[in-house]
């Protein structure tokens, strides 16, 4: 039986699957490995900080997502083809995961922000 994202335990099982999918994904994972070249352990424990800061009440991030991503659609493709894929991606790992309010919520959000993100892109 599936529970719902509850604690900081649940954000880093959540994070890592989605970015080991990631990696492997033949639309994602050479802009993470190739084109941007990150430090996944760098990477990760941000992700964690963000994910948190979203669901638990901490505030432990603070960066700039729309400034990097901008960035990043000036070096590589960043179109509906790579955001409707990260968020397939993201939303199947939440489902594999977790059931309940706040694993909606965390879809829905990403959603929102991935189409927030797509049209600012669009507009520079
Ligand atoms: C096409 C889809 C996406 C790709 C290829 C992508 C790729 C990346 C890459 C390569 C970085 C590292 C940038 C750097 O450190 O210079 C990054 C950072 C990040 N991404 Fe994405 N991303 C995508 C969509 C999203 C979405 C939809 C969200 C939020 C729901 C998100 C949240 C973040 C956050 C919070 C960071 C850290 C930003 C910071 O450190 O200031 N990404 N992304």
């Amino acid at each position: 039986m599936k529970k719902d994202i509850e604690d900081k335990n649940d954000i880093v099982l959540l994070v890592n699957s989605f970015y080991n999918a990631v990696q492997e994904n033949e639309i994602l994972g050479f802009i993470f490995n190739d084109v941007a070249k990150i430090n996944w352990d760098e990477h990760l424990p941000r992700m964690y900080a963000f994910w948190t800061s979203m669901f638990l009440n901490e505030h432990h991030f603070s960066g700039n997502p729309m400034e990097k991503h901008i960035t990043l659609s000036r070096i590589t493709s960043m179109t509906e083809i790579q955001f409707n894929e990260w968020l397939l991606l993201f939303t199947t790992t939440v489902d594999k995961l977790f059931k309940g309010e706040i694993a909606n919520e965390a879809k829905f959000r990403a959603g929102n922000i991935a189409r927030l993100m797509l049209l600012k892109i669009q507009s520079v």
